[in-house]
């Protein structure tokens, strides 16, 4: 499978080999290259989508050519059985840059479109590993834990590639709060990892920040009223440190993802439980999912994305695009469009 990622600013292109043995898949990341727009984007404070579109249609002819330097483009063409693509959900004009490129290999080397849902593919970054001896599966039902920039779901898979959504943020996705929260510090773009890396020197106990809809029986969570309370926190105490503002936040966020998945858990039974997205790299909820679940569901097997895999990267729509080939769900290179919104469920 030839994979392509262009829905916000990580143009990526990777090359995944994937067989099915019974119910196991095994997957073998061939080709791995990422192009960040991080410096690109930073003097504007966040990413700016025309900006990250004109990007892409820059670095992905670039990042082809460089891979056609390493596997020459004809062996490639012999080689692959379909190209994967992200369709959607992300910004409009990026997604297009990716999906055109796709749809113009697709008719030049006569090889069918795999269009894949971005989130699909965070939630199958957790079947890829770097360690061959490792071979992690999805024993089913699957609760998923997605967050990322623009989405906080928790799903729930009965099989592969069937989603059922049981929860959803009300207001900011996780990876949105911390980047917000972290450009209210005054701290520099991309903020969410730049907050987390300031937190883990700080004090988790020194503000009690609050904890949205914990006391609400639904999967749900919310995010925006947290980010006006450190707001106002930082604005009411000038002497704050913010190492320790920093710590007290992201614990505040961590406690409302594995309070919701945890209470998930019990309802629903799965017998994986995983976390997807790009605030999935942050420590402190892998250390707290790991610890939670070793102590209250030591039977569940609790997967997490490699780092490589977790941010945006073209190998996991490779892993979900091959998952979704060999379903037998390919597509014409005329049938296949972006959805910004394109939903998961
Ligand atoms: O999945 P992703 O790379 O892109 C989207 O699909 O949105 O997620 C990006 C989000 C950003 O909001 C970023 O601030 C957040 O993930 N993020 C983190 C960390 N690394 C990335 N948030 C908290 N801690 C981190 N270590
Ligand atoms: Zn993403």
């Amino acid at each position: 499978m030839l994979a392509i990622e262009t829905s916000c600013d990580e143009t990526a292109v990777a090359v995944v080999a994937c067989n099915k043995d019974g119910v196991a898949y095994r997957f073998a990341v061939e080709e791995y290259l990422v192009h960040t727009q991080i410096p690109v984007h930073r003097k504007h404070g966040g990413v700016v989508p025309e900006v990250a579109a004109r990007e892409h249609a820059v670095r992905l002819p670039r990042l082809l050519d460089q891979l056609s330097s390493r596997l020459p483009l004809k062996k490639l063409q012999k080689n692959v059985d379909a190209v994967a693509v992200t369709a959607g959900p992300g910004l409009v004009t990026s997604l297009l840059v990716g999906v055109e490129v796709a749809r113009t290999l697709s008719y030049a080397w006569k090889k069918p479109l795999v269009p894949v849902n971005h989130l699909e593919g965070h939630i199958y970054a957790n079947l890829l590993t770097t360690d061959a001896a490792v071979n992690p599966q999805f024993k089913f039902p699957v609760l998923a834990l997605i967050v990322s920039g623009g989405h906080t779901e928790l799903v729930l898979m009965k099989k592969h590639l069937s989603y059922q959504l049981i929860g959803s943020t009300r207001d900011d996705a996780a990876g949105e709060a911390f980047d917000k929260t972290a450009k209210l510090m005054n701290l520099p773009y991309p903020g969410g990892p730049v907050l987390a890396k300031l937190a883990d020197e700080g004090n988790r106990t020194a503000v009690n920040f609050p904890r949205a809809m914990l006391d609400q029986k639904n999967f749900d969570f919310s995010f925006s009223g947290l980010k006006t309370a450190v707001a106002t926190y930082v604005q009411k105490n000038k002497k704050t440190i913010a190492k320790d503002v920093a710590a007290s936040f992201q614990e505040a966020v961590v406690d409302a993802l594995l309070t919701k998945t945890l209470r998930a858990t019990e309802a629903h039974q799965p017998k994986t439980v995983l976390v997807a997205g790009g605030v999935a790299a942050n420590r402190a909820l892998r250390e707290r999912l790991r610890t939670s679940f070793a102590e209250q569901f030591p039977k569940i097997t609790v997967l997490e994305p490699t780092i490589k895999y977790t941010t945006d990267n073209a190998a996991m729509i490779g892993a979900a695009g091959c998952v979704r080939f060999l379903h037998g769900y390919t597509k014409d290179w005329r049938d296949v469009t972006v959805d910004p919104h394109l939903p998961l469920v």
